[in-house]
C-alpha cells in the first residue's frame, strides 16, 4: 500500500526553484549534471529541463541497495566519459539515507580534480546517516520512511509513479 508524501505539483515547484538557482550560479560556466542510476533518471529528466543554460549530463551508476536494508557495499556499475577536470560538476542523487553510495560517488570525482563540485538531492533522510557527508541542497527532507516513485524503487517496481509515496 502506498500514500503521496509529494505530490507532481510539488515537485515540479522545487524541481523549478532549483533549476533556477542553478541556472544563475552557473551563468557562462561549463556545467555538468551527473545522474545516479537508476534512482535519480526521472528527477534528473525534470531537473534538466528547468535549467535555461547550457549543459552536459553524464551517468555513473552505483549499486548499494536490496530490498530496503542498505547492504553497506557501493559498486561502481557505469562511470563517466567526460574529463570533469574541464566542468562544475553537479551531482544529482534521489535520496540519500546512510550517505555510502553518495560519499562513495563524491570521492571518486574529488580526485578527478572537477572545476568545483555540488550536491543535489531529491531527498533527504538525515536521521539514517552513517558516512560523512551532505547534499548542498535537498528538494525535501524525510523521517525514516521507505519511500517509491518518481524514479525510486522498492525491487524495481514503482518508479514509473509520477509522485512520491510511502510504501508501507
Ligand atoms: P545510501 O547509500 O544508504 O545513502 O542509499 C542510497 C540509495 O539507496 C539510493 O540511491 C536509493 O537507491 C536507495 N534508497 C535509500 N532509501 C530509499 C527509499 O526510501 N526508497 C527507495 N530507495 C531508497
Ligand atoms: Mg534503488
Amino acid at each position: 500500500m502506498e500514500s503521496i508524501l509529494f505530490s507532481e505539483q510539488e515537485i515540479r515547484n522545487k524541481t523549478s526553484e532549483t533549476g533556477n538557482y542553478i541556472s544563475r550560479k552557473y551563468k557562462d560556466k561549463p556545467l555538468l549534471i551527473v545522474g545516479i542510476l537508476k534512482g535519480s533518471f526521472v528527477f534528473l529528466a525534470d531537473l534538466i529541463r528547468a535549467i535555461d543554460i547550457p549543459c552536459e549530463v553524464g551517468f555513473m551508476c552505483a549499486e548499494s541497495y536490496e530490498g530496503t536494508e542498505s547492504t553497506g557495499e557501493v559498486r561502481i556499475t557505469l562511470d563517466l566519459k567526460q574529463d570533469i577536470s574541464q566542468y562544475h560538476v553537479i551531482i544529482a542523487e534521489d535520496i540519500i539515507d546512510t550517505g555510502r553510495t553518495l560519499k562513495a560517488v563524491a570521492d571518486i570525482l574529488k580526485e578527478r580534480n572537477p572545476l568545483s563540485l555540488e550536491i543535489i538531492t531529491l531527498l533527504d533522510k538525515p536521521s539514517r546517516r552513517i558516512a560523512d557527508i551532505d547534499a548542498d541542497i535537498s528538494l525535501f527532507t524525510i523521517p525514516d520512511l521507505f519511500v517509491v516513485g518518481y524514479g525510486l524503487d522498492y525491487n524495481e517496481n514503482f518508479r514509473n509513479l509520477p509522485y512520491i509515496a510511502e510504501l508501507r
